[in-house]
């Protein structure tokens, strides 16, 4: 990927949390999120590509959409020969989050050459997410507690020491109960679990593992932030209504256990990943405001060039004449 198009996706990842982060704590989820979308749309339809979403929302949350199949960029309308480029989005992650003013929502995106990310519809995915470290030694078909065991094993400390990131929904009731009865500990989290499967790939976060089932489309983008960072991430798609088999089905998909590896979900060799803080996290700072600007942080990878940047961007306000400071 030409690095003009590279940092076009850091931009769009930066705006859309901008805009976001316009709205926090205003209690309004929906509003957060279109403001997050139609930001990341318009951000996307400068960019010089022949772009599809290949996994985005709508489906699950009948969110404002980027939906599925939805082409962005120039190349489109200019009829110049632009690079066909596959894009999984996220614009907000963490509607809740924004809307009541809480930690880690994130705008985030992944792109790939075509064919670079799984392409499948808004539904849910059951996950588990490690780092390098245990990446080798673990598995969807294995029990919990074996998992745990493998991964205790591969940090050379005890199942007591690991800490494993989990959605708190009553559909976690018995994968709570597993995770403790092996004696790990939980990091109960309201929302989020593609900023912390990526906390669970990152030394020093304190963090281990993320279980449970969420967001497909996080599951891909998980996955894509897998491949820059060496992790791992074994997602099996979990239509929990009629309508979201149908779709399934509708869109090939035809064995329903089937669990895909990280380079299934995201197998592209040309795969950027971009995510800014909304509000401040574990990962990232949130978006912050000031007289005459406006400062994001952002992780940024590249597989192809193997770069994994933390970015700090400030946007100066036209005509301003701001002094910047590191904090
Ligand atoms: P939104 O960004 O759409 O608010 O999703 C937040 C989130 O917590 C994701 O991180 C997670 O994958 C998904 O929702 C879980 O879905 P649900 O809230 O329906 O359990």
């Amino acid at each position: 990927m030409e690095s003009s198009l590279e940092i076009g996706f850091l931009r769009v990842s930066e705006k859309a949390a901008i805009a976001a982060a316009r709205t926090m704590g205003y209690g309004k989820r929906k509003y957060s999120d279109q403001v997050a979308v139609e930001s990341m749309r318009e951000e996307l339809n400068r960019l010089k590509m022949r772009g599809s979403i290949v996994i985005g929302e709508g489906e699950r949350d009948k969110a404002p959409m980027l939906y599925v199949g939805e082409p962005l960029g120039r190349g489109w309308t200019e009829g110049e020969i632009y690079p066909e480029i596959d894009i999984a989005v996220d614009p907000l992650e963490g509607t809740n989050l924004c809307a009541t003013g809480s930690a880690n929502a994130i705008a985030v995106l992944a792109a790939s050459e075509k064919g670079g990310l799984l392409n499948a519809p808004d539904i849910y995915m059951e996950k588990l997410v490690v780092g390098p470290t245990a990446g080798d030694h673990v598995g969807l078909d294995k029990s919990v507690a074996e998992n745990l065991g493998q991964m205790a094993e591969a940090f050379k400390r005890d199942v007591n020491e690991m800490t494993i990131i989990v959605l708190d929904r009553e559909r976690h009731h018995d994968l709570i109960a597993q995770i403790r009865e092996a004696g790990a500990r939980i990091k109960l989290i309201s929302d989020g679990d593609l900023s912390a499967g990526i906390s669970a790939a990152i030394r020093g976060t304190g963090v281990h593992g993320l279980m449970g089932i969420g967001g497909a489309p996080e599951g891909v983008l998980t996955a894509a932030a897998m491949r820059c960072l060496s992790g791992r991430m074994q997602g099996r798609l979990k239509p929990l209504e009629k309508w979201q088999e149908d779709r399934l089905k509708q869109m090939g998909f035809k064995d329903a256990n089937k669990v895909y590896e990280t380079a299934e979900l995201a197998s592209g060799d040309d795969i950027i990943f971009s995510a800014t803080g909304v509000t401040d996290g574990d990962l990232l700072r949130g978006v912050r405001f000031f007289g005459g600007g406006i400062r994001t942080s952002s992780l940024f990878m590249s597989l192809k060039t193997n770069a994994i940047r933390f970015v700090d961007t400030i946007y100066r306000e036209e005509g301003s004449k701001l002094a910047v400071s590191f904090s």
